[in-house]
């Protein structure tokens, strides 16, 4: 079993910084602690309480103004006014689900999939990634009659218990993974030769070995946990091995789909591949909870005949209705090419800071996915301390982004898809403080 220790969560507060922290939230991360017990982290040096969110904003408690350039869910931006009056209006008016005939959820899922590749035509729905990955893992089990699946050394992929045993990004208490082999999707070091195939070739062999078969390789497709990588070297390659060992290929694309990659819509399509089944989530309905399986209907054939399908609170009227109305923002003629554009104007800004800064060893952005690795300077070694201080440093100034990657080295800028250029330059400008403050 590989994995690191679940504590060492990138961008986590640690309770010993408590005596600092104001009255109030002294109590409330104290009350927060008995009511919801241990397993929960929170985020930043000083926690952070909001109460109101707008666009790219989030105001505090204390009536403080964040730009928000962390959270994906809100894509089309907090609280926003046309999905909220959509949502409002279908909660007045009914909510059932899937059992009776309904045109909202089949004319969403037909404006789904017009923006699939024809192969894949079929969509079922959940309400969460983990139930798309955990239904995606028992479609390919099913199909395929195979137990083994390979994802990457620090994946993540959800909380049930069949996809937490695949995702390392937890740590090694995540429940049994024997079935379960880890692929390394990048060199070890910014420069060195990518070698999925090879270790994709060793995982085939070794789950074949021993007995549990190939179901699948599942593969978030900007490796987001993996610290960011739109581009990885290899991957056609290996998905055909592992198809040429009678696996599936699942991308995940709860975090790179619905146009964080921007124009092309989903991360399978910077890699120029069609997988088998997609996984949907948290963009989906701008913070309703919405999920899917996006399949190949001939890998859905014999799960379909085999099995039903209920999911009581997925594809019901509400849920419909809130996907639809992000889905018609999503597709607002010139978003997805803005988000193209402001993805390439914050990678021409990071570029200046790597010119400054030597900390700053590597710069991948695929839309507004971005993805920034803080290094040792001259050693090229990956610095989590660095992370740690430019994250809380940026917080501190009222931005908000995170950390990630198996070092914890990678600044995570991950903004609502309407993130602007002036929005942007709020970023930029408080990176440089912060790095010129080390
Ligand atoms: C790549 C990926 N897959 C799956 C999930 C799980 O989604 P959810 O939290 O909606 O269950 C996440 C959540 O962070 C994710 O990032």
């Amino acid at each position: 079993m590989t994995g690191r220790d679940p504590t060492a969560m990138p961008n986590v507060f640690r309770a010993d910084n408590i005596a600092d922290l104001s009255a109030r939230s002294q109590d409330l991360i104290a009350r927060r602690a008995r009511a919801l017990g241990p397993a929960y982290r929170l985020f930043y040096e000083r926690p952070l309480e909001f109460v109101r969110g707008e666009g790219c904003w989030l105001t505090s408690a204390n009536g403080d103004r964040y730009l928000d350039a962390y959270n994906n869910v809100a894509a089309m931006g907090h609280c926003h006014p046309a999905i909220v009056e959509a949502v409002s209006a279908q909660l007045g008016r009914l909510n059932t689900h899937t059992r009776y005939l309904d045109e909202q959820i089949v004319q969403y899922a037909e404006d789904l999939l017009s923006l699939f590749p024809a192969e894949l035509s079929q969509v079922m729905f959940t309400c969460t990634g983990s139930e798309a990955n955990d239904l995606a893992l028992r479609v390919a089990r099913h199909h395929t009659q195979a137990r083994g699946v390979i994802v990457t050394a620090n994946a993540y992929h959800g909380v049930t218990e069949a996809v937490a045993a695949i995702s390392p990004a937890l740590g090694p208490h995540r429940g049994d993974d024997s079935h379960v082999r880890y692929v390394r999707p990048r060199g070890v070091a910014i420069g060195d030769p990518d070698r999925l195939m090879e270790s994709v070739a060793e995982a085939i062999g070794s789950l074949q070995r021993d007995g549990h078969g190939v179901a699948a390789i599942m593969l978030d497709t900007i490796f987001s946990t993996d610290g960011v990588l739109p581009r990885v070297d290899d991957l056609a390659g290996a998905i055909e091995l592992v198809r040429q060992a009678g696996g599936l290929f699942i991308a995940d694309e709860v975090q790179a789909g619905f146009g964080r990659v921007g124009p092309d819509y989903w991360g399978f399509r910077l890699h120029g591949l069609i997988p088998d089944l997609v996984t949907l989530g948290k963009p989906m309905a701008n913070g309703y909870p919405v999920g899917a399986l996006v399949a190949q209907p001939d890998f859905l054939s014999r799960f379909g005949r085999d099995n039903r399908y209920f999911n009581t609170f997925a594809g019901g009227q509400v849920a419909a209705v809130a996907a639809a109305a992000t889905l018609r923002e999503i597709l607002r003629p010139g978003l997805l090419q803005s988000v193209a554009a402001v993805g390439q104007y914050m990678r021409e800004g990071l570029l200046g800071l790597a010119r400054s800064y030597s900390a700053i060893g590597d710069v991948r952005v695929a839309g507004l996915s971005i993805g920034v690795e803080l290094v040792r300077s001259g050693a090229g070694e990956p610095d989590p301390e660095m992370a740690a201080h430019v994250v809380n440093s940026l917080a501190s100034q009222k931005v908000l982004i995170s950390a990630t990657g198996p070092d914890a080295n990678v600044l995570k800028i991950r903004p609502p898809l309407i993130f602007d250029q002036d929005h942007a330059d709020i970023v930029l400008a408080a990176l440089r403080k912060a790095l010129h403050a080390r």
